[in-house]
């Protein structure tokens, strides 16, 4: 049974619909309302870095504890600074993967029964096409994009769970995305969080290592090639993997439709587990595990670090480290996504997700992209880390299609983009 099948009674017929978008398919309890796809009207983002901190990345079980506590009060505070009444609300829409399974839960059991007792439509979102749609908001919000945007278009979603290389198209209000490329093992944000827990920096450690990274020398340390490449490869589709973010966590990682190798069409995929064990052999050949200790125990009694904490207690090796690490996950990001918009003959680049926050990795496809005439686009910072604008953002064009969630779908941690 569908919320409401094909609108015959032609009730949202207001031209500027507004949405309310939920998300919590991680560690971040969010709401917003989006009006017409394009305006923001309210966007609030309930962290929960506090509470997964400790652990040094994101306890499964806490995570929809803490979504359970935030839900009430984010969706309130979202409708309340929107201005809007629930009943003026045009339909709702969820994450409905990939992320944890008992977080997105959470999200689409309160959106769900908001939506029945309401009676509004529901649109399911996959989070990944969420990141997308962060980026044409952000131009549309600034009157960009009024001009055709020009396809094939090839987007990098780079966060704590996922590196995915997409193609997208558009044809009247339906997207399509094909999978070229993946990470085979640690997502990239996943390699930033645990370096930075393996130095004593803390969670999360992308920003951290950010702002570190500007101190330090980006050519002091040489991770060999090896360490980050194996050849790109055309393969036959595979099942879904699990990958852990931590140990003991299960994060769904999303299906892939992979092309056939008779396809010849080729894949750019990564891999960021290697790097990893390429910092802790540094570390203990050099020695710095002692230095660590103190910098973790230091920082742990600091309630909220700023750059000038963790200068304080960083050497010059650690720095050198950290640059060095960060110079070396973006040239493989930036080189792999380029390689593959050149074997692609891409019109248009988006570079999104929680990563892409990243100022050297911006600075980088900024100016690589522009050498080789391809434009790239990213979402302001706010937006590329997990947020409800971007759910609310994605679920426009399936509004306008009446392409409504039926009311007993449920959670996919594995969900597939297509
Ligand atoms: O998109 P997101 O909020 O959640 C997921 O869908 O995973 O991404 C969070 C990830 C974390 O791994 C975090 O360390 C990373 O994005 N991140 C960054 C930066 N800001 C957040 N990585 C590198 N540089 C940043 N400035
Ligand atoms: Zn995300």
């Amino acid at each position: 049974m569908a919320y409401r099948l094909g609108n015959p009674a032609g009730i949202y017929t207001r031209e500027v619909p507004d949405i309310l978008g939920i998300e919590t398919s991680c560690d971040e309890t969010a709401a917003a309302v989006v009006r017409s796809g394009e305006q923001i009207v309210s966007n609030v983002v309930a962290s929960q870095i506090a509470t997964h901190s400790p652990y040094g990345g994101v306890v499964p079980e806490l995570a929809s504890r803490e979504h359970l506590r935030a839900i009430v009060p984010v969706v309130r505070q979202a409708m309340a600074e929107a201005g809007k009444s629930y009943d003026s609300i045009d339909a709702l829409a969820v994450t409905q993967g990939p992320g944890l399974a008992g977080a997105l839960l959470v999200g689409i059991s309160y959106a769900k029964a908001l939506a029945f007792a309401l009676d509004k439509p529901l649109i399911a979102v996959n989070h990944l096409e969420g990141h997308i749609h962060a980026v044409l908001l952000e131009h549309r919000q600034k009157g960009g994009f009024a001009a055709e945007l020009n396809f094939p278009m090839l987007a990098l979603v780079v966060s704590g769970g996922h590196t995915h290389l997409y193609l997208a198209e558009q044809s009247a209000e339906s997207w399509t995305y094909q999978n070229i490329g993946r990470t085979r093992d640690d997502a990239a944000g996943e390699a930033f969080d645990k370096v930075a827990k393996l130095l004593g920096l803390g969670y999360p450690g992308g920003p951290v290592i950010d702002k570190l990274s500007a101190h330090g020398d980006p050519g002091a340390v040489k991770f060999s090639l090896s360490q980050m490449k194996h050849a790109d490869r055309k393969e036959k589709s595979s099942p879904p993997r699990p990958t852990s973010r931590k140990s003991g966590e299960t994060w769904g990682t999303p299906g892939i439709e992979t092309p056939g190798p008779e396809s010849g069409r080729p894949r750019f995929d990564f891999s960021y587990s290697g790097i990893k064990t390429a910092v802790l052999r540094y570390v203990e050949t050099h020695n710095m595990k002692e230095t660590i200790e103190r910098r973790r125990k230091a920082l742990t009694a600091v309630s909220k670090p700023k750059v000038e904490d963790w200068l304080a207690h960083c050497d010059r090796e650690t720095l050198n480290l950290v640059a060095s690490f960060q110079r070396t996950m973006v040239e493989d990001l930036v080189s792999k996504t380029l390689a593959a918009a050149r074997a692609y003959d891409v019109a248009t680049l988006f570079v999104t997700g929680g990563v892409a926050a990243n100022q050297e990795l911006r600075q980088r496809f900024e100016q690589d992209a522009e050498q080789e005439g391809v434009p790239v686009f990213f979402p302001s910072r706010p937006l590329s880390t997990d947020n409800a604008a971007m759910i609310a953002a994605a679920a426009y064009p399936k509004f306008l299609a009446n392409d409504f969630a039926p009311m007993e779908f449920s959670a996919e941690a594995g969900l597939a983009l297509r």
